[in-house]
């Protein structure tokens, strides 16, 4: 696991999407997992910028949204569908047949979430899954008590979520009460997990996900069973952090690392 801890919210995004854009740069088709909610936002402004700059080309991109409410019409304004639509994939040159999307009106519902895992396998697997964390440790809407090793599926939201979102619906009965996610088994065999996460409200959960033991009622800590899970937070989202002095010092020292020589003490040089 690496933890790479930016000053501010601008600094994480501008990270993530420097990771994903050299990450992009080593396949000829990479496939990313794109979250919702407010974290990812300043990292879709930071693609959209390098796609402007000609820094990203989205044509070869293959992308699959994280999650979806149960009940929503993609072209619902609340839908995720639509969130990532309005906020990255009208700005860029995705092929809109290279876009998968959880259905939030799925005829069968286990048959749906079953094709969704089917056509991750058929592409080759996520190359990169981005993730946002919620402030009791869940990923996507794998709320606290879902298995580490769950597959896409129906999840019931939270009392909390449910009410939370009252606010964005017109009429209390429209607000979704179910959602379909990838799970967390789903999540953990992309080959890279970037992790954001920015804010105090979320620096109890990073801690607990990063240091914790790892375990169901913290959804994110299973990522410290990943080869490749990368945190990327802001200071405060990091204040929880015992380790963060050797977070910051291994970062530092990453460059130096790439080169074994140059980390050999003189003494031991030839
Ligand atoms: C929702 C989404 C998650 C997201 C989380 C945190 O639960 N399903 O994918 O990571 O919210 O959202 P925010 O970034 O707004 O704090």
């Amino acid at each position: 696991m690496e933890v790479i801890i930016k000053n501010d919210y601008d600094g994480v995004c501008t990270e993530s999407a420097a990771i994903i854009q050299e990450a992009c740069r080593h396949k000829s088709s990479p496939v990313l997992g794109f979250p919702t909610g407010k974290t990812p936002l300043g990292l879709y402004e930071k693609l959209i910028g390098f796609y402007n700059q000609g820094g990203i080309d989205f044509a070869s991109i293959t992308a699959f949204n994280l999650d979806e409410y149960v009940g929503l019409e993609a072209s619902h304004p609340q839908s995720f569908a639509y969130y990532m639509d309005n906020h990255l994939f009208r700005y860029v040159n995705i092929k809109r047949e290279n876009v998968f999307r959880l259905n939030g009106q799925p005829g069968n519902i286990e048959e749906h979430c079953r094709s969704y895992e089917k056509k991750i396998q058929e592409v080759g697997g996520i190359d990169v899954q981005i993730l946002g964390i919620g402030k009791n440790g869940h990923i996507a809407f794998n709320e606290p008590g879902s298995s580490l090793s769950s597959r896409t599926r129906l999840k019931i939201l939270t009392r909390e979520t449910v009410e939370a979102n009252k606010p964005f619906f017109l009429n209390e009965r429209e607000v979704p009460r179910f959602c379909l996610t990838m799970g967390i088994g789903t999540i953990v065999e992309a080959k890279m997990v970037l992790l954001l996460a920015a804010g105090k409200d979320k620096a109890e959960s990073v801690a607990r996900a990063i240091e914790g033991p790892v375990t169901a009622s913290i959804p994110a800590s299973a990522l410290q069973l990943h080869a490749r899970a990368i945190f990327v937070i802001d200071e405060a989202a990091a204040s929880g952090l015992t380790n963060r002095d050797y977070y910051r010092w291994a970062y530092e020292s990453k460059d130096r690392a790439l080169d074994p020589l140059k980390i050999i003490p003189t003494k031991l040089k030839k």
